[in-house]
């Protein structure tokens, strides 16, 4: 069983991390972002009301997303551990997440500003699969188009930089102070997000192995 937050500012590196040690550990990994727009696309009365908060790069209300959550965790492929990407956000968030389990450990990745910006407005997304590219860090191998699935790549809305920057904001004002929560807790790891995205893999696997061993 290993359960997991992967924690962070926008664009740190959570997603693309969380790919890779989901397959590394054959457990799921849990994207709020998502989950939330896929509700979108399909253009339900809520996915237009959950688009409002995305387009803007606010957070969604925490009885919506605590929901969605612990619907998902409730499934069956989440019985050996899971991999949360995106969640918690805010005190409420943490505050129910701890009355229904115990996280193994939070990977914090800590990156600076300009680089999480210069992150964001490069990225790239798999508009079928979510698979995760860079035009310049992280590129496929042809260009606009997935290595995974042959689908076509697209910017996420919300990858505009004022988006960002306000996005930026938010995390500092309501989920960056969730990182004392967890060091209370002990729990929580710092990962250093600068490093390329292998050796961010590699310092990741070394605190599982630690923390399991
Ligand atoms: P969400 O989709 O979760 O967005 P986010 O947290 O802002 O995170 P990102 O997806 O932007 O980044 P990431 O850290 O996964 O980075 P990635 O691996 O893609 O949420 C979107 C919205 O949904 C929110 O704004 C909010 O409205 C709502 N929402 C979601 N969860 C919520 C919640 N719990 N409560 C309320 N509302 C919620 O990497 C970014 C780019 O950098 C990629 O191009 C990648 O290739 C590149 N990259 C990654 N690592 C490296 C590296 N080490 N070096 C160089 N480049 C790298």
């Amino acid at each position: 069983m290993l359960k997991l937050i992967l924690f962070g500012p926008p664009s740190a590196g959570k997603g693309t991390q969380a790919q890779r040690l989901s397959k590394k550990y054959g457990i799921p990994q849990i994207a709020t972002g998502d989950l939330l727009r896929a509700a979108v696309a399909k253009k339900t009365p809520l996915g237009m009301k959950i688009g409002s908060y995305l387009d803007s790069g606010r957070l969604c209300p925490d009885d919506l997303i605590v929901q969605l959550m612990f619907d998902r965790i409730s499934k069956s492929d989440c019985a050996n551990g899971y991999i949360m990407d995106g969640f918690p956000r805010t005190m409420g968030q943490v505050e129910e997440l701890d009355k229904v389990t115990e996280i193994d450990l939070v990977l914090n990745i800590v990156v600076e500003l300009e680089a999480l910006v210069e992150r964001a407005v490069g990225r790239r997304i798999c508009g079928e699969c979510a698979a995760v590219y860079h035009v310049k860090f992280s590129p496929p191998k042809a260009e606009g188009v997935c290595d995974e699935c042959g689908s076509a790549l697209v910017q996420r809305d919300d990858d505009k930089e004022h988006t960002v920057r306000n996005r930026l904001r938010i995390y500092t004002e309501e989920t960056a102070p969730l990182v004392e929560h967890f060091r209370r807790k002990g729990n929580i790891i710092d990962i250093d997000g600068s490093a390329g995205i292998d050796g961010v893999f590699d310092q990741m696997v070394e605190a599982i192995e630690r923390r399991e061993g």
